[in-house]
């Protein structure tokens, strides 16, 4: 019994060192384990005496039990610590800054052009789309650019190799073809659901979309992009053309007195043609618009040529029109200071994480549009 008592001693005093699960298992397999010290003892029962084995059974039993409950409560003491070790180390501070995320911004052409479409969709202008790759008819033709006529040379036209039916098709040089598509109806449908189809006056639409012309300098890049405006009506003049353009550049560049001039000018597919200018500052590093003495040319417009309408199937006697064409990256660059065009398709992501707007300002004309 003294040995009992002994071994009981040991084993409770080695439970209470162990540092470890590792070591808390090797001395349970040692004690409990099939060949461990108390294992041994009970199986030492079957060899004994009846008289013996009555008192020495609850005694090793007793052990047993006592000992598998101190294993039991030293490993619970042991996780509990690990545990606690674990939860200092992974503790989250709540308080530090986050590290930096890196985040997109809407582009300044797309920010002035949604700007342009919140304000012509407040006056009642539907949106209209056409193809990048236009074809002579569209680009030219029905816009009253008589063949081989040096009106086709204004603009430096990217031209594709002919396709397969003959047909020499080009980068559109203006959004102007869309005011084709969006006047004659034709047989064929459309070669895509959101190109613009033919419809009968009234019509007033704004087309924004690319364009492409081979010239680049600090105020011309090969690909930009533009808004065309179209309306069509009975007894449409001038008088409309000029306040709808002076009410949008009024609101677009958010003062309530811009000055506006309007220079004769030659287009094709107008007549007669002007060149809208507003009035501006140009002293100081930055253009400043509604101020000052000199002029900035922002547009061409006019009355659509009767030519232009008979080739779509509307009679200029009974049906007159305006249109206008703006070049959106430019307005972007006035208002919002960039001094030259070409930033804005250098794809400096610097350069867009200072002039691009936040995805949540998004344009509206109730937002004030800004
Ligand atoms: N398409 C002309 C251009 O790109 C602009 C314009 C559009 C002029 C509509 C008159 C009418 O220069």
């Amino acid at each position: 019994m003294t040995d009992l008592l002994a071994l009981e001693t040991d084993l409770g005093a080695q439970i209470a060192a162990a540092s470890d699960a590792n070591g808390l298992e090797a001395l349970r397999v040692a004690a409990l384990g099939k060949s461990g010290s108390i294992s041994g003892l009970l199986k030492s029962l079957g060899s004994m005496s009846p008289d013996e084995r009555r008192e020495a059974g609850p005694a090793i039993n007793g052990l047993r039990d006592r000992v598998a409950a101190q294993l039991a409560a030293r490993k619970a003491a042991l996780d509990a610590a690990e545990l606690d070790l674990r939860l200092a180390a992974e503790r989250v501070d709540l308080s530090l800054p986050a590290p930096p995320r890196r985040k997109g911004s809407v582009h300044p052409t797309m920010q002035t052009m949604d700007e342009m479409v919140a304000i012509f969709a407040e006056m009642g202008f539907d949106v209209a789309e056409g193809p990048d790759i236009e074809d002579d008819f569209h680009n030219f033709t029905a816009l009253n650019f008589p063949p081989k006529h040096p009106a086709r040379e204004m603009h430096d036209t990217f031209f594709f190799n002919p396709g397969p039916d003959g047909e020499r098709r080009l980068l559109r040089t203006h959004t102007s073809p869309v005011q084709v598509r969006a006047m004659q109806k034709t047989n064929t449908p459309p070669a895509a659901p959101w190109i613009a189809q033919g419809r009968e006056p009234p019509i007033r639409i704004i087309v924004p979309g690319r364009t492409y012309r081979k010239d680049s300098d600090q105020t011309h890049t090969p690909m930009f992009h533009q808004v065309e405006g179209l309306v069509i009506d009975k007894g449409i003049h001038m008088g409309h053309l000029k306040w709808t353009l002076e009410t949008f550049i009024s609101r677009f560049f958010e003062t309530g007195a811009v000055t506006t001039r309007f220079r004769p000018h030659h287009f094709p597919f107008t007549e007669p043609s002007a060149e809208m200018d507003v009035q501006c500052d140009r002293s100081g590093a930055e253009v400043k618009i509604g101020e000052g003495s000199d002029w900035l040319e922002i547009l061409g417009c006019g009355m659509v040529h009767p030519n232009v309408l008979r080739s779509c199937g509307i009679d200029p006697d009974i049906y007159q029109g305006f249109a206008f064409g703006m070049g959106v990256d430019r307005l972007g660059t006035l208002k919002y200071g960039m001094p030259d065009l070409r930033d804005m398709f250098a794809g400096d992501t610097r350069w867009l994480a200072h002039y691009g707007f936040s995805a949540f300002a998004a344009p509206n004309p109730a937002s004030g549009l800004s």
